[in-house]
């Protein structure tokens, strides 16, 4: 199984492998060949192992439409299923991606917590709860595992956040590591056996995490078992005895790493002990006997399991993960009638989160597609309202473009898609017959058919020399340079505008954005990232928001999809505020005014204000919904299916979030608050969220009848007391009658979960299974766990603050 350390046949075949390479063997197989390989060395049978980012699809090796992947919803939404069961078969299909891809390893899942609602990453990571995100983790690991694809459970550990997220030093107590941040981890070791993780780019108490000893060596190996593979995230590592040591195994991405010839070197001078060295490429080797690239040993899993198919699953995914965390007088499911849909993003959906978890799907479903196809002819119309862009954003709207590489002479020696306007070549990811040595400039050219008469705006996101002409005129011919110092500025950095043409809506114009490639030899891997930006011509924002309130006046139901934007949820940098770009907010109040009954689809991966929430009929949070949402959405809108989510982590106000920090002061970001995130903290400070943590409606009614407990098992009784079929997740909370002296502990920790489906009328049991661990606390006087004796309330029901049965038990 996956899930099971390796056979003795396996370890025999790893110790033989081993024996027969050098040192310099040993040591280039820990350093990346390239930006997503380690080489093969045929001498022992051992092909490249290629990996690839995760979590949401499998991109494969290039940055590229040309070879599309599944986009499956954020993981927040599928944290928001609480079901792992679901996780680990959103895993078998990412592993079918990756066989099909040549892909070996997925750089997933992100397991970090939601500390603060400001971390710009939240989005690709699960919840704020330790619990629920080891579970999800552990389901997502299985699946992709028993596909026979390795995992790298990632950022190891504490990269809760974006901001200097290669130089902070979180301070975080021993005793929130191991309760709140290391648990995750912890728990996915325990239940899935994931054959790598991923060292983060920051610093814990002092230590950067790529030469952890204490964290990787005692805690995840000596103290947990892990015998999977150490990946340093992308440009990570930073010494090569303090990565060695630290028990980092690969150092990516290649070929200029601190391994490879440099650890060769360490060695021979006798700094580094080779039995070191060899500890690394075992992990190596195990991984690759694992997933089937070392003759002699057998793969975990030899036969392709079954085809999954993924946009079936994608779609399913997406409907059970929205929470409709509002929804008055039974607003939802739509009533026959006329529906006005509002929202740019409901014409330009917005799928996935933006970084390396970017994929390219083959096909996106908007939720004007998925509404058009599911309502009656006649029934929809459509209005903007109001841009959720208030900056340039990536060309994918009109631009046919494709990238042209020329040397110096001016010949053509390559050409690549261009996905958006984007190129984000990393290493030798380059275009087929085209290396860095001959490579001059880059060339996007094609044309831009606008949808829209008027000023248009055109920008350049990328650092270094360009060259931008629209319709034969040339706006800009210099130099574009940044002061920061994060080696992907250039791909997180914001787009700079450059020009203004005057276009008419439906004639093509010709497009043409030159690069000149400038690298400094001096990096561990060559990237040429830029991209063309666009805007389109700003209509008078009120009229838009009179437009819209006039479509909605005039409908039955008024659906407005509103939506963050890459620029305010992204890997790379975090978030000023929790508010809706542009002027979203009052383009909800205004049709809410103009139509009582206005549904809201709320569009983003991670919380955001909803100052209008109350003045609404329903509010549905709908992540990013990967390639299939606007057929789920329309699934769930029109009642064929109910939303199944639950929130993932409590969603409130910037002012009255209690833990809110990202901004480190002298390289340093104090983890004051503890073990107090999450619920945690809104329960300790008295607040009360717009949404508290495990939310969320169904179509149906439940009524919890009963609880009991016998040993570890809690036995709840539940009946669907509502009209229709439904699934419910039933939350059972452990709340400490009385603090451990000394100790201060939350009031209550989510301790299990489980999903019933009934029938209208049905009674279900949802049993679960109490862990030990749930019933201790970190001693860090002793450095080891304290079961805590006393008497415990057991408190179950559908959300953090909507408990319905209880008991007490004494341990
Ligand atoms: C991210 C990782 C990712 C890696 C490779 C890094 O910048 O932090 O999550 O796997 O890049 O794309």
């Amino acid at each position: 199984m996956a899930g099971t350390p390796t056979s003795p046949d396996t370890e025999a075949a790893v110790e033989a492998a081993l024996g027969k390479l050098d040192l310099e063997a040993k040591t280039r197989l820990l350093a990346g060949q390239d930006t997503w390989s380690l080489p093969a060395l045929p001498e022992i049978g051992l092909e490249s192992l290629v990996m690839s980012d995760g979590p949401i699809g499998v991109r494969g090796v290039r940055w590229s439409a040309d070879d599309p992947s599944i986009a499956l919803p954020s993981p927040t939404a599928l944290a928001a299923t609480w079901d792992p069961e679901l996780a680990r078969r959103a895993g078998t299909l990412l592993a079918q991606e990756a066989r099909r891809k040549g892909v070996h390893v997925l750089l997933a899942p992100t397991v970090n917590l939601h500390r603060s609602p400001l971390g710009g990453r939240h989005f690709e990571a699960y919840s704020e709860d330790p619990y629920l995100t080891g579970l999800i983790g552990a389901g997502y690991v299985n699946g992709v595992q028993s596909g026979g694809v390795g995992t790298t459970v990632k950022h190891f550990v504490a990269n809760d956040a974006e901001t200097d997220r290669f130089t902070v030093n979180n301070l975080v107590s021993e005793r929130a590591l191991r309760e709140l941040y290391l648990a995750p981890f912890e728990l996915i070791v325990e239940n899935a056996h994931p054959w790598g993780i991923m060292t983060a780019y920051n610093t814990v108490n002092g230590t950067t995490m790529t030469e952890h000893h204490h964290l990787v060596n005692e805690v995840l190996r000596g103290e947990w078992g892990f015998d999977g593979y150490n990946v340093s995230d992308w440009m990570a590592a930073r010494s090569t005895k303090g990565a060695i040591e630290g028990g980092l195994d690969v150092a990516m991405p290649g070929p200029k790493t601190v391994y490879g010839e440099a650890l060769a070197r360490a060695v021979r001078d006798g700094e580094v002990d080779e039995a070191t060295v060899d500890g690394a490429v075992r992990n190596v080797l195990r991984l690759a006997a694992r997933v089937g690239i070392l003759a002699g040993a057998e793969p975990v899993v030899a036969e392709p399991p079954e085809t999954v198919d993924g946009i079936e699953l994608a779609r399913e995914i997406a409907r059970r993960s929205f929470v409709l965390v509002r929804n008055e007088n039974q607003a939802l499911p739509l009533k026959q009638g006329t529906v006005a849909l509002i929202g740019a993003a409901a014409r330009d959906a917005r799928v996935l989160g933006g970084g390396s978890a970017t994929v390219f799907p083959s096909r996106i479903v908007s939720p004007l597609d998925g509404l058009t196809a599911a309502l009656p002819e006649g029934a929809l119309s459509y209005a903007v309202g109001a841009d959720p862009n208030t900056e340039l954003a990536v060309a994918d709207k009109g631009f046919e473009l494709r990238a042209i590489c020329r040397d110096a002479d001016g010949q053509v020696i390559g050409t690549a898609s261009a996905p958006n306007g984007q190129i984000q070549w990393m290493g030798t990811d380059l275009p087929e017959g085209v290396t860095h040595d001959r490579l001059h400039t880059v060339e996007l050219t094609g044309t831009f058919t606008p949808r829209e008469s008027g000023p248009h705006t055109f920008g350049i996101k990328g650092l270094g020399a360009f060259g931008l002409t629209i319709a034969g005129t040339t706006y800009f011919d210099d130099v574009q340079r940044t002061d920061k110092d994060d080696p992907f500025e250039a791909f997180f950095g914001a787009p700079v505008p450059c020009a203004e043409a005057e276009l008419t809506a439906g004639e093509p114009v010709d497009v043409s954005l030159t690069y000149v490639v400038v690298l400094p030899e001096d990096v561990p891997m060559k990237v040429i990232s830029f991209a063309l930006a666009h805007q389109e011509p700003q209509r008078d924002p009120d009229e838009l928001i009179a437009e819209a309130a006039r479509a909605a006046r005039a409908a039955d139901t008024a659906v407005v999809v509103v939506a963050t934007t890459d620029r305010v949820e992204s890997e790379g940098f975090d978030r000023g505020d929790l508010r809706l770009p542009g002027r979203q907010d009052e383009l909800v109040r205004a049709v809410a005014a103009a139509n009582p009954n206005t549904v809201v689809v709320v569009n983003s991966g991670s919380p955001v204000e909803l100052p209008w929430r109350e003045d609404v009929a329903a509010v549905l949070l709908s992540w990013f919904p990967g390639q299939e949402g606007g057929a789920a959405l329309a699934d769930v809108l029109t009642g064929a299916h109910e939303p199944g989510g639950r929130l993932p982590s409590t969603w409130g106000s910037l002012t009255d979030a209690p833990v809110t920090r990202v901004l480190p002061e002298d390289g340093e970001l104090p983890y004051d608050e503890g073990v107090f995130i999450g619920y945690a903290a809104w329960e300790k400070e008295g607040r009360t969220p717009a949404y508290p943590f495990g939310h969320g409606l169904g179509y149906t009614d439940w009524t919890y009848e009963s609880v009991e407990v016998q040993g570890s098992t809690v036995r709840v009784r539940l009946r669907n007391s509502g009209t229709r079929a439904g699934r419910e997740v039933v939350q059972v909370y452990l709340a400490p009658a009385e603090a451990e002296a000394g100790a201060e502990r939350p009031a209550r920790r989510l301790a299990g979960f489980a999903g019933v489906a009934a029938a209208p009328g049905e009674s279900v049991e949802a049993t679960v299974e109490l862990p030990r661990r749930a019933f201790e606390i970190w001693d860090e006087k002793t450095a080891s766990w304290s079961f805590v004796k006393g008497s415990y309330e057991i408190q179950v029901g559908r959300s953090i603050d909507d408990r319905r049965v209880t008991t007490t038990i004494n341990v």
